[in-house]
């Protein structure tokens, strides 16, 4: 059904309307009476209850931040079977985000690429949203994911980063700190471990007894992965999320001239697939097995997200599939996994 659908009418449609149309439907599922109805369709087995970040998520597998960028989807994305919803990316400062068109599907790779640049309502606005959906009593874990302002200077980035931890703590389950996405001048190079530090720690510190998070870019040398890991681990973070989405055009099917003509942006969905995994392998072997590692990046089925959490991931994200595979791929990836839990006696609860 979501196929056709898909083949007929969504991809006929400029990706970003396509995108504003299923958030309309989406943030309908969120109001009454639907919500609880469509939740009685997608609620997860009990059998999948996570606990992670002294949270407790009703299932490992969330939407990674990007798809609810200002705190509107996520009675909707509760709804439809997600355990916890990565608000943002959120900026001290409104912001448009880049010119359209900033968002480009790749079919045959079940890819996308975007430069949308962190276009959101700010951080005092999305709190505001987050208050209220706080207050509903069946609702998601909500994390809330951080970036900095565009027009900020990267060497005033500490004071605008704190700005909108000050705004959204208060009213976050967790919070991330996002120093990897490729749309922003400059921002991935505050992955550099003397310039992460301070950042980090003055973030930490606005953050009070909010679980705090970084999410970093699947392009760093394996080294730096590490490094960024045990710096993390050093300044007393609650977790790590890996990744964000790749500068790489490696391995594509689509042919490289439609591509290249694409322009600049991060690519995610399946082609980013082994490296986030990879990216996983690294962190969790440096960090102590209390550090929360989320694994994000072209995770597609239930058998994807049962590898990470294997390979010893705490949560699990997607987004991009999400495009691809419709409304009920949070309820298909749950059922399946509570199967294969049922099937291996891995529950994690
Ligand atoms: C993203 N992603 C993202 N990440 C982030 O930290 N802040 C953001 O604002 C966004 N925005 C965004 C927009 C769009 C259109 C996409 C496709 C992605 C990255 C996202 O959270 C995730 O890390 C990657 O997309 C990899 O996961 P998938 O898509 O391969 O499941």
């Amino acid at each position: 059904m979501y196929a056709l659908l898909f083949r007929h009418v969504l991809s006929r449609l400029d990706p970003e309307s396509a995108h504003h149309f299923a958030m309309r439907v989406i943030r309908l599922l969120g109001t009454r009476p639907l919500s609880p109805l469509v939740r009685r369709l997608t609620a997860p087995s009990p059998r999948l209850r996570t606990e992670a970040l002294g949270l407790s998520f009703a299932s490992p597998f969330g939407v990674a931040a990007g798809f609810d960028k200002d705190a509107q989807g996520a009675a909707g994305l509760w709804a439809l079977g997600f355990g916890h919803v990565e608000v943002g990316t959120v900026t001290a400062i409104p912001q448009e985000g880049n010119p359209r068109p900033r968002l480009f599907r790749l079919v045959a790779d079940r890819a996308v690429v975007n430069r949308m640049g962190f276009n959101n309502h700010g951080a005092a606005a999305a709190a505001d949203r987050l208050r209220a959906l706080r207050r509903r009593r069946s609702r998601p874990v909500l994390g809330v994911n951080i970036g900095k302002s565009r027009v900020v200077d990267v060497e005033q980035a500490t004071a605008d980063y704190v700005a909108s931890a000050a705004l959204v703590a208060p009213v976050a389950d967790y919070l991330v700190v996002n120093v990897s996405s490729p749309n922003t001048p400059g921002l991935r190079g505050l992955q550099a471990v003397e310039t992460l530090r301070p950042l980090l720690a003055a973030v930490h510190e606005a953050a009070a007894s909010t679980p705090l998070l970084v999410k970093i870019a699947p392009d760093l040398p394996d080294d730096e992965v590490e490094a960024i890991a045990r710096l993390a681990v050093d300044v007393g973070l609650a977790g790590l999320i890996a990744t964000n989405t790749t500068i790489s055009r490696a391995g594509l099917v689509t042919d490289a001239a439609t591509v290249e003509a694409l322009g600049a942006g991060g690519l995610s969905g399946a082609p980013l697939r082994a490296r986030s995994l990879e990216v996983l392998r690294l962190v969790r072997a440096v960090v102590p097995p209390e550090f929360c590692v989320v694994s994000v990046g072209g995770v597609d089925s239930a058998a994807d997200v049962r590898e990470r959490l294997d390979a010893g991931a705490d949560l699990v994200q997607g987004y991009t599939a999400f495009l691809y595979r419709g409304p009920f791929w949070a309820r298909s990836i749950n059922r399946a996994l509570a199967r294969s839990a049922l099937r291996t006696g891995t529950g994690r609860a």
